[in-house]
């Protein structure tokens, strides 16, 4: 059983993980223990009482020292009722008071894994792999609810979290912050890790100790954005890639938010994370009730190395769905950065010919295709095809690419509108803004309320007619501008804050009705690169275009980030045009090729100016991924160095689910004068004899994760080293 209730006390058992809190004597919900499994119930003994703390308040009911709510480990904290600490949950009630105060009531243990209404969610199709547990807390002074939803992953170290707040009452009430997970820790000796960013260089890994007070990061872009990403770790101080505490929480979610850490005079730490707080307000009316997204929360006792295992594991499993998610993705040639705007029929026919003579699987048409569009000033909102470019439509191009043996898709911004579009013309009500105030300019475009549904009707059937009318079998769904002066024409001024949070349900709703409509349909997506890399996006479109520097150096930086929650067989990376675009920076066409590699591959540049020798490494790249994609799509991801700490390599492997199929990777992105390495190999199986398919070295797996390869030798600017390691039947 994953969900043990004995004597007051709950305890979640996922994984090598448990995870215990219980009801406390004037039953509110008090946290017990997050950590390494446990075999013991009889937790009750952790209860972290302290003996005196002047200024802390006692509930009237329960006068006695440690029992204040300000110095207990909270599960579910409340606001204004004796815990000063950032709380998880306020509300507003139908006096104006915002004190908040949450008790037991019931609960339920239930099999399988919730499923959370209108918002993305890991999920179990086999009932046995999960189950959920429901605890029903209640305000005594107001009615409010809060419906706590865990999740429970059996065979994984994940735990998930969601809250329903119900407003049974006869009054209206309004909520003025949830957090999705309240994590308190009874320790303080921790580094708090998160991914920053920009445009072009995205998830960047920071670590910093935490400190007393409050530290954390943030969205109020209206997308998880390029800066922060939703995601925040806690770590012991000497935690690495493989050991030490990690305790890691994901947002699945794609809008605004918040992850914060707060250490109190006590010494203990409270981990928030959930939707930001300052431009959200939600009104609850009598009957109404609001499900806040979830967050996921994974503990690692092997360090870094095993909390992201965790995720790959959970997100390639339990969060990407449909008809790609396990299968072999195509591997694709993107004609952005071969004709940027500049094309037509006639551009693209030479490059899929090209392509399908090489053995690429899909030619990718992105921006450019409708309305007027021959740069970014114009056309977005309007998807019609633009006939000076396609003549004929796409029917004909599709066919004749099909024919070529090529499969094809095609880009979209659907939440886009220029202002001058036919579409701002037609429907300037439709853009996201607040009457009377200008709008900031982004990329010559604005952002479409999708909050409306008349607006997500308009996208449906607009994409929808272009799907149906040939044949494309993926999309790249982009983003290219975060909100601001965000407000839709048809919310009552008391509902303005909701705005960011209904534009997200928006969104998903239109995601959902496409997912369902085109069930086989392969979704990519992508906000100016990597700007809305999150686990909500991944639950609708199983790859995510990484970042818009295609550079294989910078890549190595940007994937190396990105893995630590994401799998490989969401981030999409492309084999670029040198010098690269991005960075005027020169590097092999083989390196390229091995970084690209490392997600779900495909390229980007134009496949009609290679020379031969460059045609002849892309057919050796095509038949290598299609050999082993299967291992960097499902098998277990390592990072061996970290570009981050290295001066000169990156360096990670790919071993398959059967620890049988090893893809070493070793990239110098800038010259290295030899020097000893020794590369100790992970995740082997210790008895295997390992054969190199390139050299016929053979050795034992204890060995080579014990002394490791020998990488003595020097390293050219931006060379690298690829070994296969197979082991012997
Ligand atoms: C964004 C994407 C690019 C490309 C352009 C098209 O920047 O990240 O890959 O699709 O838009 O305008």
């Amino acid at each position: 059983m994953a969900i043990l209730f004995e004597n007051g006390i709950f305890r979640l058992d996922a994984g090598e993980t448990s995870y215990a809190m219980m009801i406390g004597e004037d039953r509110t919900l008090l946290h017990l223990y997050y950590g390494a499994r446990l075999a013991d119930s009889d937790l009750g003994y952790l209860l972290y009482l302290l003996p005196t703390a002047s200024f802390s308040a006692l509930r009237a009911e329960l006068v006695r020292p440690g029992h204040s709510p300000d110095t207990l480990l909270q599960e579910f904290s409340c606001n204004g009722t004796g815990d000063f600490r950032a709380s998880a949950c306020q509300i507003r009630d139908a006096d104006g008071h915002s004190a908040t105060d949450l008790r037991y009531v019931s609960h339920r243990i239930l099999p399988g894994k919730y499923a959370l209404p209108g918002l993305p969610a890991t999920y179990a199709e086999d009932e046995r792999d999960a189950a959920t547990l429901e605890i029903t807390l209640e305000d005594p002074h107001t009615g409010l609810r809060a419906v706590l939803l865990y999740g429970v992953f059996e065979h994984l170290g994940a735990v998930t979290r969601a809250v329903r707040l119900e407003n049974p009452s006869s009054r209206t009430v309004t909520v003025e912050r949830v957090f999705s997970a309240c994590l308190d820790l009874p320790r303080c000796d921790l580094d708090l890790v998160s991914l920053w960013g920009h445009w072009s260089c995205e998830r960047n890994v920071a670590r910093r100790p935490i400190d007393r007070g409050s530290q954390g990061v943030s969205s109020k872009r209206g997308a998880s954005g390029h800066a922060e990403n939703p995601f925040i770790a806690l770590c012991s101080r000497n935690a690495d890639e493989t050991s030490g505490d990690v305790y890691a929480a994901s947002f699945v979610y794609s809008g605004n938010f918040e992850a914060s850490a707060e250490v109190d005079s006590y010494g203990m730490t409270r981990l928030l994370l959930g939707l930001e707080t300052t431009d959200f307000a939600w009104t609850l009316e009598p009957g109404e009730s609001f499900t806040a997204p979830e967050a996921v929360l994974v503990y690692s006792a092997e360090g870094f190395g095993g909390m992201s295992r965790t995720f790959h594991r959970l997100f390639r499993q339990h969060l990407v769905r449909g008809a790609w998610k396990t299968k072999r993705r195509p591997i694709l040639v993107n004609n952005w950065e071969a004709t940027y705007f500049d094309f037509d029929e006639e551009k693209l026919a030479a490059i899929a010919r090209d392509a399908a003579d090489l053995g690429i699987e899909m030619l990718v048409m992105d921006d450019g295709w409708f309305g007027a569009r021959n740069d970014d000033t114009s056309s977005l909102g309007d998807w019609t095809v633009n006939e000076e470019k396609l003549r004929g439509g796409l029917a004909p191009l599709v066919r004749r690419v099909n024919e070529m043996g090529l499969k094809f898709g095609i880009w979209f911004e659907p939440e886009m509108i220029s202002p001058v579009s036919r579409l701002c013309e037609t429907h300037p009500e439709w853009v996201l803004g607040i009457p009377g105030r200008g709008k900031s300019i982004a990329r010559s475009q604005y952002v479409l309320d999708m909050s409306r549904a008349d607006v997500r009707d308009y996208l449906f059937d607009a994409m929808a007619a272009i799907l149906s009318s040939a044949n494309i079998e993926y999309v790249k769904w982009d983003f290219n501008r975060n909100l601001t002066e965000a407000g839709s024409l048809l919310l009552p001024p008391e509902r303005g804050k909701e705005i960011f949070h209904r534009y997200v349900l928006g969104l998903y709703e239109l995601l959902e009705r496409l997912h369902t409509a085109f069930p086989e349909l392969l979704l990519e997506g992508c906000s100016g690169g990597g700007g809305r890399f999150d686990p909500g996006m991944l639950y609708y479109t199983p790859q995510i275009w990484t970042s818009d520097n295609t550079d294989a150096c910078e890549r190595l930086f940007i994937q190396h980030g990105t893995s630590l929650v994401y799998p490989p067989s969401s981030i999409s990376a492309h084999v670029s045009a040198t010098p690269n675009h991005r960075t005027g920076r020169e590097t092999p066409f083989v390196t390229r090729g091995v970084v690209a590699m490392g997600g779900a591959f495909g390229y980007e540049l134009d496949l009609t100016k290679l020379t031969d020798e460059e045609r002849a490494l892309v057919r050796e790249q095509v038949a290598f991924y299609r050999k082993y994609c299967g291992v960097v799509q499902n098998g277990d991801y390592y990072r061996l160095i970290s570009p981050f700490e290295d001066r000169n390599l990156a360096a990670w492997s790919s071993v398959s689910e059967d620890r049988r199929t090893v893809i070493v990777s070793v990239v110098a992105y800038r010259f290295r004068y030899p020097r000893a390495e020794f590369l100790r190999l992970c995740g082997l199986d210790p008895e295997a004899v390992y054969v190199d398919r390139g050299s016929g070295a053979r050795y034992r797996g204890s060995t080579l994760m014990r002394a490791g390869l020998n990488l003595t030798r020097e390293f050219r600017d931006g060379e690298s080293v690829r070994i296969v390691l197979e082991a012997e039947a």
